[in-house]
């Protein structure tokens, strides 16, 4: 009857232990995942026509209309997060603005998605 006695509060503790480690980590590291994926759905959708999927503005429709190449790392260093996120909100020169379009939140995402491209 002892070794039954001592076998469940095992059984508890273990499990105790296991859910306080795991249950701080876990939603953390499911969010991250998710807004990662979420921008690059949202630029391939929104932006990959003009910048293209790699954000480099490689074809001929991006050469035509001077499209910004966003792996490029001089002007990576050059301009601030501010400034890509009022380019993404408000548009600027031939690109159109998604101030209206996307949430605070998905622009912000770009911006940090933008930052990732630098190569
Ligand atoms: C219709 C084509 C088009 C689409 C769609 C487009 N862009 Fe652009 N983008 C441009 C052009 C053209 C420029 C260069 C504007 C200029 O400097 O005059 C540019 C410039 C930029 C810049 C640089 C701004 C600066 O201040 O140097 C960023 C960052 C950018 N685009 C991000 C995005 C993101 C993110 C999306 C999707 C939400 C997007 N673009 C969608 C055409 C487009």
């Amino acid at each position: 009857m002892k070794i039954v006695w001592l076998s469940v509060t095992i059984m508890f503790v273990l499990w105790f232990a296991v859910m306080a480690i795991a249950r701080p980590a876990a939603p953390a590291s499911i969010t991250a995942h998710e807004s990662a994926a979420g921008a690059a759905e949202l630029f391939s959708r929104n932006c990959a026509k003009c910048h293209g999927k790699d954000g480099r503005a490689k074809g001929i429709k991006a050469r035509t209309t001077g499209t910004r190449n966003l792996t490029d790392a001089q002007w990576q260093d050059r301009v601030s997060d501010e400034r890509i996120f009022n380019a993404i909100s408000n548009g600027k020169g031939r690109m159109p603005a998604f101030g209206k379009k996307l949430s605070e939140s998905e622009v912000d995402s770009l911006v940090q998605y933008v930052r990732g491209l630098k190569k």
